[in-house]
């Protein structure tokens, strides 16, 4: 199966902005979906104002948080794996405070306390603002917990401190929660309703990243397509908005126009787009401009229609795929990748037959891919019975991983011979004598360092490829420097 950040983690390896009167030690590390690693950067923002810098050596910190992921009970696990970790550690370290922050620190609140004894601190998604005094009581012998969601908090007003930088590539979010209640998903639980970030303190990120050499960035949400901006709260409430509210609210497709407008040289990506929610103008202000990348992650989930349906999923197989044709008339050299789930409560072999067939249709480039696991609290859990065996869960995602594994070898060949545009981010895991960077279109490319540094767009002329990455040979800087 292919890896997410869900099974990895990084430490607090690099914090540019480190200020020289901070004396407290702060080590942090996030598990889970790109939104918990950029929200580290906002709490180690808040933090720093408080007197801490991060470090990497966890036997030095004075407090050590660790942002969670509740999206799959493996991934819960490794948290508690972790939490063992700093239970040594703490036995060394005795004045140690360990804080619990993200999806699982809301999924189980003050539980987290009683089931593990070393967690001083539980801090919700939506109340990191309150970790300055959570951290007074905590240092005055108390535990502290605040698990409160929010209607309008977007942290638009904290600059983050870019953890683990390479100094090229950042996340921005624009969006927090999910109001899409897909039955299996744990998410709407532990992030809340969903709310958009004020345009304006966007683009002020995408200066500030844009002025200390950043050379990309990723705007973030569960469901960026569903952006809207029309004053703050939640996106339901635009029905109430006055009608100067609605002739000036900022959808999506306005706001990715006025990012690509305002810094042509960046290049921007965006995850995660819903196929319910992405309308064509998306499409069209990709193709106007050709610092957006062309390629869209578009999670199916699965190609059986009564599935989709059991998982509340708004699309059909039919409109996925119509909407996926449209993108390529639109955009021809636009790729595509996928989140798909196998064993969804009700599954048969003709449901798992459906999405093969549909990965056949759309052939993705690249996706993630998991064997369905039952969240507590969801409507899926609640309604229907985990009945998938755990064997045939696993037999079937062997299945589509292999065929996710021969479509991407049938899309990277489609750049042999071909140059393609790198924006060259780090030394490759395989060859120190090689960079590694990706093309707009997302795909992996390695090459030979020769004279090239990271944050250098290289045209790279592409000889060979695996299932996921291209080989090949710079050819030259490219313009976009
Ligand atoms: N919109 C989100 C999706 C969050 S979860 C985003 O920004 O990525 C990421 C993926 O995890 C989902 O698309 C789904 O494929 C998978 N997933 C979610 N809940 C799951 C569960 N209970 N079991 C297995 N996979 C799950
Ligand atoms: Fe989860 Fe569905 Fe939202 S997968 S994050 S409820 S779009």
């Amino acid at each position: 199966m292919e890896k997410t950040i869900d099974e990895t983690a990084q430490g607090s390896k690099l914090a540019i902005e480190p200020k020289l009167e901070n004396t407290k030690k702060l080590f942090i590390e996030s598990y889970g979906c790109a939104m918990n690693f950029s929200d580290s950067e906002i709490v180690a923002s808040i933090l720093s104002k408080e007197g801490y810098n991060t470090t990497q050596v966890l036997e030095e910190a004075d407090l050590v948080l660790v942002n969670t992921c509740s999206i799959r009970d493996k991934a819960e696990q490794t948290v508690r794996k972790r939490l063992e970790k700093y239970n040594a550690v703490k036995r060394i370290n005795p004045k140690m405070k360990v804080g619990v922050l993200g999806c699982m620190a809301e999924r189980l609140k003050s539980k987290f306390l009683e089931e593990e004894k070393i967690v001083d601190l539980v801090v919700g998604p939506d109340a990191y603002k309150d970790l300055p005094n959570l951290i007074s009581e905590v240092n005055e012998g108390r535990s502290a917990v605040n698990v409160i969601l929010s209607k309008d908090e977007t942290y638009g007003d904290i600059s983050p401190v870019r953890l683990n930088t390479n100094g090229v590539t950042a996340f921005v979010s624009i969006t927090r929660g999910c109001d899409n209640m897909c039955t299996f998903c744990v998410v709407p639980f532990t992030r809340g309703r969903e709310r958009s970030r004020d345009p304006q303190s966007i683009l002020e990120e995408i200066s500030d990243l844009w002025n200390k050499g950043f050379k990309e960035v990723t705007l973030l949400g569960q469901n960026v397509d569903s952006y809207l901006w029309y004053g703050g709260g939640l996106k339901k409430d635009f029905t109430k908005a006055t009608d100067l509210q609605k002739a000036t609210a900022v959808d999506f497709a306005v706001l990715l126009d006025l990012c690509a407008k305002a810094y042509p040289k960046m290049r921007i990506r965006f995850s995660t787009s819903n196929p319910q929610d992405m309308s064509l103008d998306v499409i069209r202000s990709m193709a106007k401009h050709q610092n957006i990348c062309n390629h869209v992650h578009l999670p199916v989930q699965s190609g059986s229609n009564r599935i989709l349906k059991e998982m509340n999923r708004q699309h059909t197989r039919e409109e996925y795929i119509e909407l996926i044709n449209n993108i390529k008339a639109i955009l021809p050299n636009c790729t595509i990748s996928q989140d798909i789930i196998c064993g969804f409560p009700t599954e048969t072999e003709e449901d798992h037959q459906d999405t093969l067939s549909l990965m056949d249709v759309v052939k993705y480039s690249f996706g993630y891919m998991y064997a369905y696991s039952e969240r507590p609290g969801t409507m899926a859990e609640r309604k229907l019975e985990d009945d998938v065996p755990f064997e045939t869960k696993k037999r079937r995602l062997a299945e589509v991983v292999e065929q996710q594994r021969a479509h991407g070898l049938i899309r990277t060949e489609e750049f042999l011979n071909q140059t393609v545009e790198v924006l060259i981010e780090k030394e490759s895991k395989k060859s120190a004598s090689e960079w590694s960077g990706r093309s707009a279109q997302n795909t992996v490319a390695v090459f030979p360092k020769e004279d090239y540094k990271i944050g250098n767009f290289v045209n790279v002329k592409i000889n060979s490829c695996t299932s996921a990455t291209l080989i090949g040979e710079a050819i030259g800087l490219s313009e976009n420097n």
